[in-house]
């Protein structure tokens, strides 16, 4: 058996859905606050984790194989084996703002929101900018509107959350999808697991 980190919501759901059509039988349980659970075969033991903590499981090889953003992944630069684009999950990471100008006025020192904080420092490092950055955990999108933020730098899906806030895209940084990652020394030691894993969802 193999254990497979996922991350809490509706990446987690995609994947299982995912999963499941490529022939794995999986079900999510409902009204239990157990964080793990078993496909019906009992060959895949499945953690239901925080999206953020997905590579932290993989890297201490508590799961040997985990599913997790690029955006995430690339916040938080695990020490992990990238296997697989999975094609779901697909957002882009962003800088928006009020309108298109919301720092062009003052490029050298501005202020950015975020959940990205290492994201958001490379983006405007490769820009010259100087962006003093605001740590937030989420609702982002209020941060211009209150103007604690020039901008921010945040994931857009469906482009509802900034629509209905009254922001916009300014620029995208780079574009996101699920990945599956492994234990850099599980890949070795599991290999024929994860690789019969591989060949299902390919
Ligand atoms: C994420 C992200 C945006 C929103 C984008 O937030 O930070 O706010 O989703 O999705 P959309 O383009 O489909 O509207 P999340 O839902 O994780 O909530 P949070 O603000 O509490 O982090």
């Amino acid at each position: 058996m193999i254990t497979i980190a996922l991350p809490k919501g509706r990446l987690m759901e995609e994947t299982i859905e995912l999963f499941n059509s490529k022939g794995l039988d999986i079900e999510i349980p409902k009204h239990s606050r157990k964080l793990f659970f078993y496909d019906k075969d009992k060959k895949y033991k499945f953690l239901i984790v925080r999206a953020q903590d997905v590579a932290t499981y993989v890297e201490y090889n508590a799961a040997c194989v985990g599913v997790v953003g690029l955006d995430v992944l690339r916040e938080h630069n695990n020490n992990v084996f990238e296997l697989l684009d999975l094609g779901i999950g697909y957002c882009k990471m962003v800088v928006a703002g009020k309108d298109v100008n919301c720092f062009s006025a003052k490029t050298k020192n501005i202020r950015v929101a975020t959940k990205f904080v290492k994201t958001a420092k490379q983006h405007f490092v490769r820009k010259n900018i100087n962006a003093e950055i605001v740590k937030l955990y989420g609702s982002i999108e209020l941060a211009p509107l209150l103007g604690i933020a020039d901008c921010i730098v945040d994931i857009v899906s469906t482009g509802q959350t900034l629509r209905d806030n009254g922001l916009e895209v300014i620029e995208e940084i780079f574009e996101s999808t699920a990945m599956l990652i492994a234990n850099r020394t599980s890949f070795y030691t599991n290999n024929v697991e994860i690789k019969e894993l591989l060949d299902k969802i390919q």
